[in-house]
């Protein structure tokens, strides 16, 4: 998966919609505490930079792709860490200061890359308790909701931008899809597909008010007496 981000980092650093203000304002006000939050699949580190670093002390921005993390904008308040996917689970939260140490987790639009089974446990024992909140979108979502969307039930979030045809093309040949296809000499865009998108969006030089639809849920660890007895 890290060769996959490697490959497109550098657009991939210039054409990802930006996060609302207001998203990161209302998942921060859902932890009491602000002094850590730990942004996972940071990748150029939108959300860390634009956002975490906004209200909390300290950002953890982890990546399993060092070609992404190239691209991050650097900031006092973040440690970007490379994080390969061989990591041990104890090793990975000794970078995120031990156990009850992080306020907040986020996994912006990353989610869908990870292994969410060896992701747990990690979030379980890094969030404070109480107090700590995990927040990323999924159908599945073992946490206790914390008012913002719950299993089943995301909340619904809409991210604006102008956008030229050049820039959401841009945006295509970054996803994953088209890079997994592309891995396996598969072109998912190719000439012909370009230039019949190009047509339904209305030309080249048209710009396009575009809407992303987002979806995220907020929780808490849901037995963390257990946990932390255990
Ligand atoms: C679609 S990008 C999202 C980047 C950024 N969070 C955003 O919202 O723009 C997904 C990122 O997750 C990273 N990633 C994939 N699997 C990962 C894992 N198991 N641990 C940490 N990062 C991972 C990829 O390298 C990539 O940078």
């Amino acid at each position: 998966m890290a060769d996959l981000y490697d490959m497109q980092a550098e657009i991939y650093a210039d054409t990802r919609p930006k996060y609302p203000k207001e998203w990161f304002a209302l998942l921060a006000a859902l932890t009491p505490h602000h002094i850590v939050a730990w942004d996972a699949g940071t990748g150029n580190g939108q959300a860390a930079f634009d956002q975490l670093a906004d209200h909390y002390d300290r950002v953890v921005a982890t990546d399993v792709s060092e070609g992404q993390l190239k691209h991050a904008v650097p900031h006092t308040k973040i440690r970007y860490i490379h994080t390969p996917i061989s990591m041990p689970e104890d090793g990975l939260l000794a970078l995120l200061g031990g156990e009850d140490a992080v306020d907040l987790v986020t996994i912006a639009t990353a989610v869908h890359c990870f292994d969410l089974e060896k992701f747990y446990p990690v979030v379980e024992r890094a969030l404070r308790k109480p107090g700590g909140v995990v927040a990323y979108r999924n159908l599945t979502f073992p946490f206790d909701s914390v008012g913002v969307g719950a299993e089943g039930e995301q909340a619904a979030f809409e991210m604006k931008t102008n956008a030229s045809f050049e820039w959401i093309l841009q945006l295509l040949r970054t996803w994953s899809t088209v890079n997994i296809a592309k891995k396996q000499g598969i072109n998912l865009l190719p000439a012909e597909v370009v230039e019949e998108l190009e047509k339904a969006w209305g030309g080249r030089s048209l710009i396009r008010e575009v809407t992303f639809s987002s979806f995220v849920i907020a929780g808490k660890p849901r037995t963390p007496a257990t946990l932390r007895e255990g």
